[in-house]
């Protein structure tokens, strides 16, 4: 007779690769029906951009096989219940998020926001609950790369205690520093009001429940940065360079800055990597080549992967359609959905690791 005690030890032969533990030990077994001739499992993963999704899924079908033979259907149902990084401020302050992440860069212009704003659309593609803040006080260019012309409503009658309820669009529910300011207006925040506003973005907005909140910070390592990274109770940084060496010595001083800050740095995106000519299909390495992995190498953090350089990326963020919705299947949309599934996996990484027990309460106890 077939028991669920048979499957479930069947299923603690089946390890996430990323997290080097078995899916019992981590707790992901969610549900076991036997029929006749019928098993079904349902596993719930850290998180519906999961890379190793399928991977799981085929390992549990052969190791569930292993012991029923062939007489059996098996299904395999994958479910996710993301991982929360814990974290007393982020609890008080962005009590529904799980995870919050800033998108850096050291240099200017090498696709910081073009990369958040496709990595937000991609893991909300995935089936992940997600939010974006344009937190770019030079330059906020979010509204526009994905088409929002509208603003943030308010609740509220005392102006004191107005609520913000953001704009949505692709699934991702935006907030933009480019609301509170005119387009034609000359960007005079600085500093402690850059940071001010981060802070309304967090206490006066309705979030709801997120799995990710991704900051797309402004370019640099300046105070205003530093602040920045010090006001966001931060789950992790992702850093996006172009492969030539005047940008990978910005990433650098970038990684450095987060690891002042004890923050995590979650990997290296590596942007306009190269170019395939369309009517020859021949590689041009424009900025240089692997750049950003080496960097990753040399500095201890992973590589989340590289984009290449395509018209139809400028495009679709001059015309509000970024690349993962105009065409999901293209070369350069696959390597974002790559990158998106990579940091998901990084921040599970991080979040599986973290102590049981913050650590400040060991130190108050
Ligand atoms: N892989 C790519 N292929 C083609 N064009 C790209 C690519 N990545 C970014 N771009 C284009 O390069 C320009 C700069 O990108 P983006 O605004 O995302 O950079 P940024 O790092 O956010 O800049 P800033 O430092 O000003 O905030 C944009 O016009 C964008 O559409
Ligand atoms: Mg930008």
């Amino acid at each position: 007779m077939l028991s669920k005690e048979l499957i479930l030890n069947a299923l603690r032969n089946v390890q996430d690769p990323d997290l080097h533990r078995d899916l019992v030990t981590l707790d992901m077994v969610k549900d076991i029906q036997i029929s006749s001739d019928k098993i079904f499992v349902n596993i719930a993963l850290t998180t519906p951009a999961c890379p190793m999704k399928n991977k799981i899924k085929e390992d549990c079908i052969v190791e569930i096989k292993k012991v029923v033979g062939e007489n059996y259907t098996i299904e395999v149902d994958m479910s996710s219940n993301v991982t929360t990084h814990r974290n007393s401020i982020k609890e008080k302050l962005l009590p529904g998020v799980k995870n919050t992440i800033a998108v850096a860069s050291g240099k200017g212009g090498v696709g910081k926001s073009t990369v958040a704003v496709n990595l937000a659309v991609a893991l909300a593609v995935d089936g992940a609950k997600v939010g974006l803040i344009d937190a770019d006080i030079y330059g906020p260019s979010i509204p526009l790369m994905l088409g929002v012309n509208e603003k943030p409503k308010m609740i509220g009658d005392n102006p004191n205690e107005v609520q913000l309820i953001p704009v949505e669009k692709y699934n991702v529910k935006l907030m933009s520093i480019g609301f509170l300011i005119d387009e034609n207006t000359p960007v005079i925040w600085r500093g402690p009001m850059a940071s001010g506003a981060i802070k309304q973005f967090m206490s006066d907005v309705l979030w709801g429940e997120l799995d990710y909140l991704i900051f797309d910070l402004p370019p640099g390592t300046g105070d205003i940065q530093l602040t920045l990274v010090q006001t966001i109770p931060l789950t992790g940084a992702l850093i996006v360079t172009t492969p030539q060496d005047v940008a990978l010595i910005d990433a650098r001083k970038a990684l450095k800055m987060f690891e002042r800050v004890n923050v995590t740095v979650l990997g290296i995106v590596e942007n306009m990597s190269y170019f395939i000519a369309p009517d020859t299909g021949k590689r041009y390495d424009i900025f240089g080549n692997g750049g950003g992995r080496k960097t990753a190498n040399e500095m201890g953090t992973p590589f989340l992967g590289e984009i290449p350089i395509n018209p139809l990326i400028r495009e679709g963020g001059d015309s509000g359609r970024p690349i993962v919705i105009i065409d999901p299947n293209c070369e350069e949309s696959k390597k974002i959905f790559e990158i998106s599934r990579n940091m998901a996996a990084q921040i599970s990484i991080r979040n599986i690791n973290q102590p049981l027990i913050p650590k400040i309460e060991i130190l108050n106890s």
